[in-house]
């Protein structure tokens, strides 16, 4: 198997095919250093944490991740809670994605299995024939890799995606007119479990990385410059957005700040001939439902299943309903996902939609069936739905 990319879904799918004894190339563009340092997304469904169990690494995890059984909903004020675990049985962790990916990455190095980082001029060819090929230099000398399949593991802006032929792919995009400032600082949480915060400046999440470590985001314009938000203002709003009775946002030394386009997308199908296409290259959601890191892995655990028994017995067949299976739990976490943004931000479009968010709010506070309904979402279907 030829593997682009060095993401939570390449990696992840490379332990997953070794665990079958399917041997893997993984290509990564950019250094070790940076992979693991790069700060994304932080929450884990249960059905990522069983996975990362099950692969054997999930010690740190276990150890440093944190539990959380609810989330809760503010507006102007008025805090409610979402009971996510007694309302679904299951939980949801708190667990930096640069902390996975380094998990993943001391366990493909401990393994022995090849891993190249800093490649460059990555070309996938021949994928609607038996023996795909992929094209790259590394350490300055060109290099071919033929291989059975090629998975495309390249987040959004990779190559694989792009080399399928035009009019294969059917693509569906949607912009949001907005973006989100998130931060990283040295401070004490103030609260024990997520905050979504609706207010009319805009949507803020209160989340966190440890008992020392808050992780903050902010709702602001598209065109939203890192030099409009000095620390100080980027505090003044949290506190604004984020306000409760007798309450504040614990603030601490900024270390990490970054501005995020909001967008949904998806391309079906997931495949073309022999490339598979899995995670960020395949699809992206708003991150307001924490959605993507999760369904990155979901992809690639049905892509070794299927993987495997085309290995074990010659059956193409659960290869063949890669695509359509995965695109299952994608569309459902893109209609969660989109619900959740256009629930939580300030839409700038006339009070219409305002009255319907706080009618929605309302319900979710008054009915149990509506609660229950955000939960099983949030906290994730659980795997055997997909099928
Ligand atoms: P990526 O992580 O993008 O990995 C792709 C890899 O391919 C990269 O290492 C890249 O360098 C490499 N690559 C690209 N092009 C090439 C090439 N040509 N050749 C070789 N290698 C290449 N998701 C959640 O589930 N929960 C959350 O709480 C959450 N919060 C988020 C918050 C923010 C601010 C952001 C930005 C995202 C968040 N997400 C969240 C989304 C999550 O981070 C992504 O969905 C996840 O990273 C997808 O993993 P991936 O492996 O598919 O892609
Ligand atoms: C995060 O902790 O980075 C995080 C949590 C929940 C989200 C998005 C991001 O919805």
């Amino acid at each position: 198997m030829g593997i682009v990319g060095a993401g939570p879904a390449g990696l992840t799918l490379a332990l997953m095919l070794a665990e079958h004894g399917i041997e893997s190339v993984v290509l990564e563009a950019r250094e070790r250093e940076y992979v693991e340092q790069r700060v994304r997304a932080g929450l884990l469904e249960q059905n990522t944490v069983e996975v990362l169990r099950r692969l054997g690494i999930a010690d740190r995890l276990d150890r440093e991740g944190l539990v959380h059984q609810g989330i809760y909903l503010r507006r102007q004020g008025k805090t409610q809670h979402i009971p996510i675990t007694e309302l679904t049985g299951r939980e949801i962790t708190i667990y930096g994605q640069q902390e996975v990916v380094k998990d993943l990455i001391a366990a493909r190095v401990k393994q022995g299995g090849e891993l190249l980082f800093e490649v460059s001029g990555v070309a996938v060819h021949d994928s609607e024939t038996d023996r795909p090929r992929i094209t790259y230099t590394h350490a300055g000398t060109g290099h071919e890799l033929h291989c059975d399949f090629v998975a495309g593991c390249d987040g959004f802006h990779g190559v694989c995606r792009r080399s399928i032929p035009q009019g294969i792919l059917t693509e569906h995009e949607f912009t949001y007119r907005f973006a989100w400032l998130g931060i990283l600082a040295e401070a004490a949480p103030s609260t024990d479990e997520l905050i979504y915060a609706w207010h009319e400046h805009g949507f803020a999440l209160y989340s966190m990385r440890s008992s020392t470590v808050s992780r903050l985001y902010l709702q602001v314009r598209t065109d939203a410059d890192l030099t409009d938000w000095p620390d100080d203002h980027i505090w003044a709003e949290l506190q604004l957005r984020l306000a409760a009775e007798n309450w504040r946002v614990n603030e601490g030394p900024i270390f990490e700040k970054g501005i995020t386009p909001m967008r949904s997308f998806v391309c079906e199908p997931m495949q073309h001939g022999r490339l598979f296409l899995a995670g960020d290259a395949a699809h992206i959601v708003p991150p307001t439902g924490a959605k993507g890191l999760n369904l990155a892995v979901n992809d690639v655990r049905l892509l070794a299943a299927a993987l495997a028994d085309r290995y074990a017995s010659g059956s193409t067949a659960a290869l063949d309903e890669y695509s359509q299976t995965a695109l299952r739990r994608v569309w459902r976490a893109q209609d969660f996902s989109n619900y959740m943004t256009q629930l939580l931000h300030n839409l700038d479009d006339g009070g219409f939609h305002e009255r319907l968010q706080l009618a929605r709010l309302e319900y979710l506070a008054r009915s149990r069936a509506a609660a229950w309904s955000l939960a099983e979402n949030y906290v994730g279907l659980t795997a055997e739905n997909d099928f």
